[in-house]
C-alpha cells in the first residue's frame, strides 16, 4: 500500500502501532513500524553502514517504494509542493533525513515556511568535505579500491555531456557529484541554448551564420574571448542542439537574448524551464547508458602520477569515507565560483556581497582542486552580475521576460537603457539608477507568451494591476505612463526612439499590467581553468595536463568579460561532450 505523504503517515502509525513515538526523527517513526531494514538493506545495526551507498539507492527507492513517486505524492492543496518541484527527482533523502535534521532543498534558493516533518534530529546533515589533508593522504596511501576509465566531477549539464560521451566512446567511466543529488547550476538555467543553423531556426526563416554567432559571443566578452574556443562553440552549437535531442529533449521554442542579433537560444516548447528539462533528460540517458551516478560524492584531491600524469581521486563518500579511485583521465566540470564568497571577495571584491543566483553548489571546488596540481587560469576575476534577479531574492527573472516585450524602468518608471542590451551594461545602468534597483513592466500578452512568468507570481513577486496608472500608483513610478505610451509608439512604428531596442515584439497594452523589482546579482563566473580547443587543462607553462580535462563554468577563456544569456548551456553541451570524448580516448590508448 502506497501511503499518502508523511502528514498522513504519523496518523496512519498511531494506528497501526497504538503507540507514541519515542522521537520525532524519521528513523524512530520507522523503526516503530518495523525495524531498521524498513529503510536500510539490513536490519542488522552492525552491518547498516557497511550495506549503505554514498548515494543511498537503497534508502531511496524504499522511501517511494512506500509513499509513491513524486507525482503520487503531489498535494494539490498545499502553496508549494516540493514534491512538484522544478528540480525534478533530486532524491528523498536530499531532505528527509533519517537521523539528521532534514532540510527543504527548496530553501537554499527560496524561503519557504513549510514545517519539515520529524524536524527534531538535533544533527546537521553535513555534504560539504572538510579537505583533511590526513585523511586524503591515508586513502592515497592505501591505494585506489577501484579503477576505471575516466572519472567526471560534477553532475551538471557539462558532467553529464561528458560521462555520457565517454561511455559512448567505449570508455567505462564513473560520475561523482558532491551534492545529496545531480544538476548543479544547470538544473537552475532559465535562458536555453544557443546556436545556428538549426532546423528550428531554419523553420522560423531566422537567417543567422557561424560568423554572426562568434561575432556577438566576441562583442559580447569585449574581445577578451578565446577566438578558438568561440569558433569551436557557434560551430558545433547545432549539433549541440541535435545531440538533446537524440536523447530524448525537447528544444523546438526560439528567443533572443541579450547582445544576440537574430532568435537563436533554444529552449523546450510549451514553456518548461530549460535547465530542469535537460538535466532530466541527462539523468535518463545516463541511467539508460548504466553509467554510475554517485551523489554525495565529494572529490578533495586530484592524485598524479610521479611523471604529472592523472592517476586518479581521492573521493570523500557521504558513508564510504575517504578512498582513492584510480583512473587515466579526470574530467572537472564542477561549475564556477559563484556561491563561494570568499572567492568571490578574493578575486572580485566589489561583488562580495552581492546576492546569486545560483546553486549552493556553484563553490569553486574544481578551481581549488586544479589549482593546487598546477593549474593555469584564465580571467579567474571576472564575475558577471545578471541584471534581473528579483531585487531581495536569489531568484533569476529570466533573460527571456525582456526578450519576450518587457521593459525595464528606475524607481521613478523611466526606462534609461535598451532592454536587450548585454547583462554588464544592464547592471551597471541599474547601479547607476536611485536605490540601485529596477522594476520590469509587462502586460498580460507576454505571460500568456511565458509561462515562467506565472512562476514569479505563484512566489509573489510581481506587482498587478487593472491599469498601467494603478499600476503606477501601487508601485510609486510616478512617470510610468508617459513612458508605456511612449513604448507603445516605438513597438508600433518599429523604431525605439528613446534607446534603440532592436526588437519590441509585445506592447503594453492588454490588461493585467505586472511589474517586479530587479537588481543585479552574481550569476556566472567568466574566469576559471585554463583549457585548450580539446579540452585538456594547461599548466602554468600552458602545456596540457596529461589525462585532466576540463568543461563548463569550471572552465575560462570562452566568454571572454562577459557572457551571452544562451552561451552556459551551450558551453556545456559543447565542450562536455569534448571532454568526455577525448578524456575516453587518452584513457583507452594508455591501456
Ligand atoms: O536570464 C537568463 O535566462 C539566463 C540565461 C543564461 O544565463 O544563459
Amino acid at each position: 500500500m502506497k501511503l499518502k505523504y508523511l502528514a498522513s503517515a504519523v496518523a496512519v502509525m498511531m494506528l497501526t502501532s497504538g503507540s507514541a513515538i519515542a522521537k520525532n526523527d524519521l528513523a524512530s517513526f520507522h523503526t516503530e513500524m518495523g525495524d531498521c531494514q524498513t529503510c536500510h538493506v539490513t536490519g542488522k545495526m552492525k552491518d547498516i553502514k557497511k550495506s549503505m551507498t554514498d548515494s543511498q539507492t537503497h534508502e531511496n527507492a524504499q522511501c517511494q517504494d512506500c509513499h509513491g513517486s513524486y507525482a503520487d505524492l503531489v498535494n494539490d492543496k498545499l502553496e508549494f509542493d516540493p514534491h512538484a518541484s522544478h528540480l525534478g527527482d533530486i532524491n528523498c533523502t536530499s531532505c528527509h533525513t533519517g537521523h539528521a535534521k532534514p532540510e527543504l532543498t527548496c530553501n537554499n534558493c527560496h524561503n519557504f515556511e513549510m514545517e519539515m516533518p520529524f524536524a527534531d534530529a538535533k544533527e546537521k546533515k553535513k555534504w560539504d568535505g572538510d579537505w583533511n589533508q590526513d585523511k586524503i593522504q591515508k586513502a592515497i596511501d592505501k591505494g585506489p579500491v577501484e579503477t576505471v576509465d575516466v572519472i567526471v566531477v560534477g553532475g551538471g549539464s557539462a558532467g553529464f555531456n561528458a560521462a555520457i560521451s565517454a561511455k559512448m566512446a567505449g570508455a567505462n567511466v564513473v560520475l561523482f557529484e558532491k551534492a545529496p543529488y545531480t544538476g548543479g547550476n544547470s538544473m537552475l538555467a532559465a535562458g536555453g541554448i544557443n546556436a545556428v543553423g538549426t532546423p528550428q531556426q531554419k523553420a522560423k526563416g531566422i537567417e543567422d551564420s557561424v560568423d554572426w554567432y562568434a561575432e556577438d559571443a566576441m562583442k559580447g566578452g569585449r574581445y577578451k574571448n578565446d577566438p578558438k574556443l568561440v569558433q569551436i562553440l557557434a560551430e558545433e552549437s547545432a549539433g549541440a542542439v541535435a545531440w538533446l535531442e537524440s536523447l530524448g529533449a525537447n528544444m523546438d521554442d526560439l528567443k533572443r537574448s541579450g547582445g544576440a542579433r537574430v532568435e537563436r537560444t533554444h529552449r523546450p516548447s510549451g514553456g518548461a524551464s530549460v535547465g530542469p528539462h535537460i538535466i532530466d533528460t541527462l539523468r535518463v540517458a545516463a541511467k539508460e547508458r548504466d553509467i554510475p551516478v554517485r551523489v554525495n560524492s565529494r572529490i578533495e584531491k586530484i592524485v598524479l602520477n610521479d611523471d604529472k600524469s592523472v592517476a586518479g581521486v581521492v573521493v570523500h563518500g557521504r558513508h564510504s569515507g575517504y578512498n582513492m579511485v584510480a583512473a587515466d583521465s579526470v574530467v572537472l566540470a564542477t561549475g564556477g565560483y559563484g556561491m563561494n564568497k570568499q572567492m568571490v571577495a578574493y578575486y572580485r571584491p566589489t561583488m562580495k556581497d552581492m546576492t546569486s543566483s545560483n546553486n549552493v553548489t556553484a563553490t569553486g571546488d574544481g578551481v581549488l582542486l586544479a589549482k593546487e596540481i598546477g593549474a593555469s587560469m584564465t580571467d579567474i576575476d571576472w564575475v558577471q552580475a545578471h541584471p534581473t534577479i528579483g531585487k531581495d531574492s536569489r531568484i533569476l527573472i529570466s533573460e527571456t521576460v525582456r526578450g519576450v516585450g518587457a521593459i525595464m524602468v528606475n524607481t521613478d518608471g523611466q526606462r534609461f537603457i535598451s532592454e536587450l542590451t548585454t547583462r554588464d551594461r544592464a547592471s551597471d545602468a541599474i547601479l547607476k539608477q536611485k536605490d540601485q534597483y529596477a522594476w520590469l513592466v509587462f502586460d498580460e500578452q507576454l505571460v500568456e507568451k511565458k509561462k515562467m512568468v506565472r512562476g514569479y507570481e505563484h512566489l509573489g513577486m510581481l506587482s498587478k494591476a487593472n491599469t498601467i496608472e494603478e499600476l503606477a500608483k501601487i508601485t510609486g513610478m510616478k512617470d510610468l505612463p508617459k513612458t508605456a505610451a511612449d513604448y507603445n509608439k516605438y513597438q508600433a512604428s518599429g523604431k525605439d526612439e528613446a534607446f534603440g531596442r532592436e526588437d519590441m515584439p509585445i506592447n503594453l497594452t492588454k490588461a493585467p499590467f505586472y511589474a517586479v523589482k530587479v537588481a543585479p546579482g552574481i550569476h556566472h563566473t567568466m574566469g576559471g581553468v585554463a583549457v585548450d580547443t580539446d579540452a585538456n587543462v594547461l599548466n602554468l607553462q600552458s602545456w596540457k595536463m596529461d589525462g585532466l580535462f576540463a568543461a563548463g563554468e569550471v572552465t575560462g577563456g570562452l566568454h571572454g568579460h562577459n557572457r551571452l544569456g544562451g552561451n552556459a548551456i551551450a558551453e556545456t553541451v559543447v565542450f562536455g561532450r569534448k571532454a568526455g570524448e577525448n578524456a575516453a580516448k587518452h584513457a583507452l590508448e594508455k591501456k
